[in-house]
């Protein structure tokens, strides 16, 4: 699958975000074998720290699915912000070897490694 195409399933999971707080949505397609993708976008709670990332929506859904084979993970925000460290520790857990494709609003996006975002991983 395209890194273009798994971003347009990221913006449609962004959309789906619960954002009351911050304001500040991100998505999240995590593609898995056999085409499959699963979604992922942040959710808030009134008690702020019980707020989840996309990133791991969509890793522990995928995972809670039965799916354990990543192919690749798209992330978007308005500014094409990185991962936070406590997903960056979860990437590096359960999907070490996938590109992950960064992207703005704009569909502008690079593609980084779990290396390169947590060079020194606790594992
Ligand atoms: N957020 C994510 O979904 N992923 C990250 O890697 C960083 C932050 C969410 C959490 C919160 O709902 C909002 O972005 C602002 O921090």
């Amino acid at each position: 699958m395209s890194p273009e195409k798994l971003i347009e399933h990221a913006y449609i999971a962004q959309k789906r975000a619960k954002a009351p707080y911050s304001n500040y949505k991100v998505g999240a397609a995590l593609h898995v074998k056999n085409d499959i993708i699963v979604l992922g976008c942040n959710v808030e709670s009134k008690a702020y720290p019980t707020t989840l990332c996309a990133e791991r929506v969509a890793i522990f859904s995928a995972l809670a699915q039965g799916h354990e084979s990543f192919m690749a993970i798209a992330l978007v925000t308005s500014d094409g912000a990185f991962p936070c460290g406590s997903c960056r520790q979860i990437l590096y857990e359960y999907a070490k070897d996938i590109p992950i494709y960064i992207s703005n609003a704009s569909s502008n996006y690079k593609k980084y490694s779990i290396t390169e975002l947590l060079p020194y991983p606790f594992g």
